[in-house]
């Protein structure tokens, strides 16, 4: 039996460090691509996670977003677990205290757990597979809106702009179809929204299996689709377009989608 409580906990604690960062202090890296940032909280994050994940259930392996040197090998393992330390680390580095810790669990290539927790105002997204999604223990269940009826969330990195005409002309046509759009900064936030009815949509063109794994269950659980931008199935080896909604705002923008030319695998 995995202690879903306890990995819960760790998170928790891991918010504590994002909470009580000193960011006038906090040493800041590039990584490669226009403004794509890793401060020392991501890794010590990343960090404090794998040590105490590793006592929860020893036999996981990991795929972090700060160096977990993640191989594809070790991708075949039983468990692994998909962490991203901070997501949205542009928003922390700057103070929009407005970012998450995701924790996402696979089990034989198949997710089955996920926890997205916004330490600022101390909300826990999470789901075990066939026990549904709650956000703060509140079970969550979706109202199936349109397009029409809600909010579009999209996400785009300054470090991954290739097709960035065809994903502002689709999130235009979206947002006029729409009653308003936002843009959050934490792609695990933006999907979980989802399951809490606050978004009906998520689109964003490139993102890593760490940005959405943990996500993609709690959307799952609570009634929702994720699936890329052109209907294919979304991939935990290697980072892929998302599209994420109710299930009718999702088939709307399917649709949409491939009058655009987006192709099942983009
Ligand atoms: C980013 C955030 C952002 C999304 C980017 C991601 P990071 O993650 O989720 O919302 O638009 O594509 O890379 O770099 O802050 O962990
Ligand atoms: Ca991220
Ligand atoms: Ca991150």
């Amino acid at each position: 039996m995995i202690d879903y409580k306890k990995i819960e906990n760790c998170i928790k604690e891991a918010g504590k460090m994002v909470l009580t960062a000193n960011l006038e202090r906090a040493s800041v890296e590039q990584k490669t691509g226009d403004a794509n940032f890793c401060t020392e909280y991501d890794v010590k994050v990343q960090k404090f996670l794998i040590d105490e994940l590793s006592k929860i259930l020893p036999e996981a392996s990991f795929f972090g977003e700060e160096d977990t040197n993640n191989n594809i090998k070790d991708l075949e393992k039983e468990y692994i677990f998909y962490i991203d330390p901070i997501d949205g680390t542009t928003n922390f580095m700057f103070g929009y205290n407005h970012s998450s810790i995701s924790v996402g669990l696979a089990h034989n290539g198949k997710m089955i757990a996920g926890f997205v927790y916004n330490p600022y105002v101390d909300e826990m997204y999470k789901a075990v597979r066939n026990e549904g999604a709650f956000l703060n223990n509140k079970p969550l269940k979706m109202t199936d809106r349109a397009v029409s009826e809600g909010i579009i969330a999209f996400g785009c990195a300054r470090y991954n702009e290739n097709k960035v005409d065809v994903l502002f002309s689709t999130v235009k046509e979206l947002f006029l179809k729409s009653l308003s759009i936002r843009s959050g900064g934490s792609a695990a936030i933006d999907l979980s929204r989802i399951a809490k009815g606050a978004n009906v949509i998520y689109i964003e063109l490139k993102l890593q299996p760490y940005d959405y794994a943990a996500a993609s269950v709690i959307l799952e659980e609570a009634g929702g689709v994720i699936t890329r931008i052109g209907g294919g199935e979304i991939s935990l080896l290697e980072p892929c377009s998302i599209l994420a909604g109710t299930k009718k705002a999702h088939k709307e923008v399917m649709a949409i989608a491939k009058e655009k030319g987006y192709t099942s695998n983009f």
